[in-house]
């Protein structure tokens, strides 16, 4: 495992070039076998959940080259394989491959997906969905095997806009016979990143970033090319970065558009933010108004960056509120926090910040990806050496992070331990 040191009250400044969305990447990947041919995916993050997507498609016999940010990916030869425990438990976007392969060849087999453990994060959606279009699921163990004759085009309504469950059901309609209609479906911008993939691919996708998105099921589809969009959750977590400590620090090629409601919950803590047209300039905020921050579905806060956010918010005047909606167990930030200082009262997803409280040093834990985010965030703002154990967590959505925070002033390192 890997550890973060920082030493932390180092002023940031300089710019932050944010990188390809972790969300829409993981997809994008899996979306490929979809199609016969040469696929092209740029300004692809370096992470280690685009290797581990890597290896499953070498797997299913893929061609893949990697070029500076850019993958080449031939599925010409792709073969129909089991996807096995130690691949899938890497990441839970593996279950992307469900849909992608029963898209493809009406029959997938995958193992149980892994991922941030933020709850139980059930697949239930994605499986109704898949058996509404006409699948038979059967579970061995761990694995699911999902197999039909033939997939049918229907109308699908989601108990929840859940991100997975809308793009799994893509994959497996883009080519299904007939119409596919979601209702309730997830609306983040990762989403219509990936349609206009697929739609560039041959399919016909409408409605993508709307809560009712129109498939009609095509025969084939060809070799394309897309641009991943920019992370909007990383772009968040420097951007809260800068409100503690940024002097003019440029988050530089985000889409603030993306971050509506994240740059204004700042401006309401009393943030003075620059807002250009792919960049935001931040400057550290002599005194933090407390808010209250509730995460929900897009467009609403996100729930990635209500761990970050967490950090600003032990460092706000008077009491915050805050209230996890979206997955059961994303708190593991917490203790953390209060290990540090930070004066939270918590009891299962809401939490009551009393601030503004001075940080100190401590050894931590990283639980899962953001929390991890939150870690560094309080580290870079506590007196003293940071110690961040688990630190593997973070390397899977936010590339070069070290390169990136040291490159405008921080102190930090990572060691293998
Ligand atoms: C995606 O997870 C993202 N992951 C998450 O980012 C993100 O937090 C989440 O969407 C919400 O925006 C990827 O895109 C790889 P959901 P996903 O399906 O698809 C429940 C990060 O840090 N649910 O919208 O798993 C589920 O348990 C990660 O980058 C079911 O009950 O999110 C959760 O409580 C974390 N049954 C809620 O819905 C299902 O079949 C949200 O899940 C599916 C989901």
């Amino acid at each position: 495992m890997k550890k973060i040191i920082i030493e932390g009250n180092k002023e940031l400044s300089g710019t932050i070039k944010i990188g390809g969305a972790k969300n829409s990447v993981v997809a994008l990947i899996p979306a490929c076998i979809l199609a016969d041919g040469e696929l092209k995916i740029k300004n692809v993050p370096n992470i280690s959940d685009k290797d581990a997507l890597i290896e499953i498609l070498n797997l299913l016999n893929v061609k893949v080259i990697e070029e500076e940010g850019t993958l080449l990916i031939n599925t010409q030869k792709t073969e129909n394989k089991v996807i096995n425990e130690k691949l899938s438990n890497k990441l839970r976007a593996s279950y992307y491959f469900m849909g992608a392969l029963l898209g493809k060849f009406k029959k997938a087999e995958v193992y149980f997906p892994g991922g941030c453990n933020i709850g139980s994060r059930p697949i239930d959606l994605h499986l109704k969905g898949f058996e509404a279009l006409g699948a038979k699921i059967t579970k061995e163990d761990c694995k699911y095997i999902i197999e039909t004759k033939e997939l049918k085009g229907t109308e699908i309504y989601l108990d929840f806009a859940s991100v997975g469950a809308t793009i799994n059901i893509l994959f497996a309609a883009v080519k299904a016979k007939g119409r596919t209609i979601i209702n309730n479906a997830a609306r983040e911008v990762e989403i219509e990143n990936i349609a206009k993939f697929l739609n560039r691919m041959g399919a016909k996708i409408k409605g993508a970033g709307t809560e009712r998105i129109v498939i009609d099921g095509v025969k084939e589809l060809h070799s394309a090319a897309v641009s991943v969009i920019p992370d909007r959750i990383e772009a968040g977590t420097y951007i809260i970065m800068g409100a503690l400590l940024g002097k003019n620090l440029i988050v530089d090629g985000i889409n603030p558009n993306h971050l509506k409601v994240v740059l204004n919950k700042l401006k309401e803590m009393g943030i003075n933010l620059k807002i250009n047209k792919n960049q935001v300039i931040i400057n550290k905020a002599n005194k933090l108004k407390a808010v209250n921050v509730r995460t929900s579905v897009y467009p609403g806060f996100p729930t990635d960056l209500g761990q970050p956010m967490s950090v600003l918010l032990t460092q706000a005047e008077g009491i915050s509120q805050f209230e996890e909606t979206i997955f059961e167990n994303r708190m593991g930030h917490v203790p953390n926090l209060q290990k540090m200082g930070a004066k939270i009262e918590y009891e299962r997803q809401h939490a009551t910040f009393h601030g503004p409280t001075k940080l100190k040093s401590a050894e931590l834990i990283a639980t899962d990806l953001r929390s991890g985010a939150a870690l560094v965030t309080a580290g870079l703002i506590a007196e003293g050496e940071t110690i961040i154990n688990d630190a593997d967590h973070i390397l899977r959505g936010y590339e070069r992070i070290i390169t990136k925070l040291s490159d405008v002033g921080a102190k930090i390192k990572i060691i293998e331990v």
